[in-house]
């Protein structure tokens, strides 16, 4: 709390003395929409939140209600309100730090999952990079779709941080092919991701663009092959 004010102050100082004012969050980053996706960037929508929201905002964490140590990564604004991202030095931004202690101190903390390498590298450049609020609607490339190409990664990168574990939400572990072979099969793997009636929408409070989507539905119709 204290810290953020001195934080935002810095940054947008006009923002700051209304938030001062009505208490009511900031939001002072609109999203940014690129149709040209470049493989250098790292996108908060894309590659960065998928991996947050997954990991770390989950009930009893860090979502809106839970919001673990005042810490509420369940959006791109709550995570900026939070103060654990300095936009361009990812050393000394705690939502970074805190991927690499050891113990109870590392988050997302034991038994849950470590991030692996793949992911902190997308944590640290998408900060380098300004933390922005952006996204890249350019990139859907359906024409090849497989299990461990295009599912693999999807899941690990939007699932299986509660999907997995000795306690996995809703008792589903989503990480390995015969797991999701069980929701594809019985609808639930597409009912959910497109939000269809009857199934709890997922992921949690945010969706998955169309494009992954139709991933997941292009891969479920082809009978969702072990490839
Ligand atoms: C932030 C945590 C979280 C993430 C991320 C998440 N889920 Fe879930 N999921 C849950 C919880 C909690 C439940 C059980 C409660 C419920 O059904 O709403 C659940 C239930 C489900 C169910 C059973 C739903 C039903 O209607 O029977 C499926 C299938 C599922 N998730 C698939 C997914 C897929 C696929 C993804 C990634 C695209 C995903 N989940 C991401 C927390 C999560």
């Amino acid at each position: 709390m204290k810290s953020k004010s001195v934080f935002l102050g810095l940054v947008v100082p006009v923002f700051a003395l209304l938030g001062a004012c009505t208490h009511t969050p900031l939001n002072f980053g609109e999203l940014q929409l690129s149709e040209d996706c470049s493989p250098d960037t790292a996108y908060f929508v894309n590659n960065a939140f998928p991996i947050i929201n997954s990991s770390c905002a989950k009930s009893g964490c860090h979502d809106a209600i839970s919001s673990e140590e005042d810490v509420d990564l369940s959006s791109w604004n709550a995570i900026m309100n939070s103060d654990v991202v300095k936009p361009g030095n990812p050393d000394g931004s705690k939502l970074y730090e805190v991927l690499f202690k050891s113990g109870e101190d590392r988050m997302p903390p034991p038994p849950e999952l470590a991030l692996s390498d793949g992911q902190k590298a997308v944590i640290r450049l998408w900060i380098e990079q300004g933390a922005l609020n952006n996204e890249c609607i350019g990139a859907c490339d359906t024409s090849v779709v497989t299990y461990s190409g295009s599912i693999v990664p999807l899941m690990s990168n939007n699932c299986i941080g509660c999907h997995s574990g000795a306690s996995p939400s809703g008792g589903i572990s989503l990480t390995s092919y015969s797991d999701v072979a069980v929701v594809a099969g019985n609808g639930k793997l597409y009912g959910t991701v497109a939000g269809l009636s009857g199934y709890s929408s997922m992921p949690p409070g945010v969706s998955l663009n169309d494009c992954l989507v139709e991933t997941i539905r292009l891969w479920v119709e082809n009978g969702y092959p072990n490839d």
